[in-house]
């Protein structure tokens, strides 16, 4: 599989899509490649429901030589939508372009993108939320009827144009997939959430990721890292990372355990249930000074100085399930178990 990235919004020159020009996965998705990703279905642990339902999709698409209906990927984020689009594309043995929603601000980036779509092509982009009313109303017939209808000329001489796209696959991912407008929504023809990981499939992608770093850590090491990675793989991977940088420097690479775990985790004041500094700071706010709640999403976020949608689509979501917080009519309150949580962690 190539993996284009499409970085349509900058100046830097274009990055003709060449099929053996193959960028890295760094330049591709714009995080660090650490060569970590689950390349194929069967490597990709967890998420079953999702990866039966995308499994019979591809199995089906290939079957009858066509492109893969356009896939929606919604849920917090770090639990793996990016890495699926790229498995999905290894799968169907297709070039991977990415983008994301905030790099095509203007029709011609766009236009860009799918001119030079090549037949089953997978298209990526992230954020599809953020994408703007223009950029939308062009992707509707090129989803729906392969079709990119063009303007040319202003004013009264202005004429639509229509050019034949090649069948292609739209994979679109969001952490909010209800500020989709439903004719997007609509277009997708496989809508699917990814669900927090439970423990076993943690323990599984941590044991995974150590084997790839070669360093080698106790099963209870595992199962401490496992447990305060908020269900999130990128987050088990992170403290991994600063784990092993513990274990460097005490020159422990192959003998982490869990007291090693432990040490690193309260250096980046990580607790046991996985909250960190910034969590805790919005639940002892909601605590000290709203006296529980409800307080409105606003209101929270200036007084922690925070983006409102930051707090709304990264910090909370891991709250809510974890039933520290609860959002109401009037806003966000605080749940007994976090009153418990916060004293807790005062008495230790
Ligand atoms: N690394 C990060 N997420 C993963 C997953 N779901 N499966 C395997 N390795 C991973």
């Amino acid at each position: 599989m190539a993996i284009v990235s499409s970085n349509a919004g900058s100046s830097a020159p274009r990055r003709e899509p060449v099929l053996d020009a193959q960028p890295s996965p760094e330049e591709a998705t714009g995080r660090p490649d650490d060569g970590l990703r689950p390349k194929r279905l069967d490597d990709y642990i967890g998420q079953d429901e999702l990866k039966q339902v995308l499994g019979i999709a591809v199995q089906a698409a290939i079957g009858r030589g066509e492109a893969l209906d356009h896939v929606l990927l919604y849920g917090p984020p770090g639990l793996g939508k990016t890495t699926m689009a790229l498995v999905l594309a290894e799968e169907l043995g297709v070039t991977c372009r990415i983008t994301s929603a905030p790099a095509l601000e203007r029709p011609r980036d766009i236009v860009g993108l799918l001119v030079n779509v090549q037949p089953r092509d997978l298209l990526f982009i992230d954020e599809i939320h953020r994408l703007n009313r223009v950029a939308e109303e062009l992707l509707y017939p090129a989803m729906e009827d392969r079709r990119l209808d063009l303007t040319v000329g202003k004013g009264s001489t202005a004429r639509t144009r229509s050019l034949d796209l090649p069948p292609f696959t739209l994979v679109g991912a969001t952490t909010k997939a209800g500020s989709l407008s439903s004719p997007l929504r609509d277009r997708f023809g496989l809508i699917q959430r990814l669900e927090f990981y439970g423990l076993e499939d943690l323990e599984a992608i941590v044991s995974r990721t150590a084997d790839l770093l070669g360093v080698s850590l106790s099963a209870g090491a595992c199962r401490r890292i496992a447990g305060c990675c908020r269900g999130t793989p990128r987050i088990a991977n992170r403290l991994l990372r600063r784990v092993r940088d513990v274990a460097c420097v005490q020159g422990r690479q192959n003998q982490i355990d869990e007291g090693l775990v432990s040490q690193a985790l309260s250096l980046h004041r990580v607790d046991h249930r996985g909250l960190d500094a910034g969590d805790r700071r919005l639940l002892a706010q909601l605590d000290q000074h709203h006296d529980g709640g409800p307080v409105g999403l606003e209101t929270l976020a200036a007084a922690l100085g925070e983006d409102p949608t930051t707090l709304e689509s990264v910090v909370e979501p891991f709250l809510l399930q974890q039933g520290l917080l609860v959002r109401t009519p009037r806003g966000r309150m605080l749940t007994e178990a976090a009153r418990a949580h916060l004293r807790e962690q005062e008495a230790a």
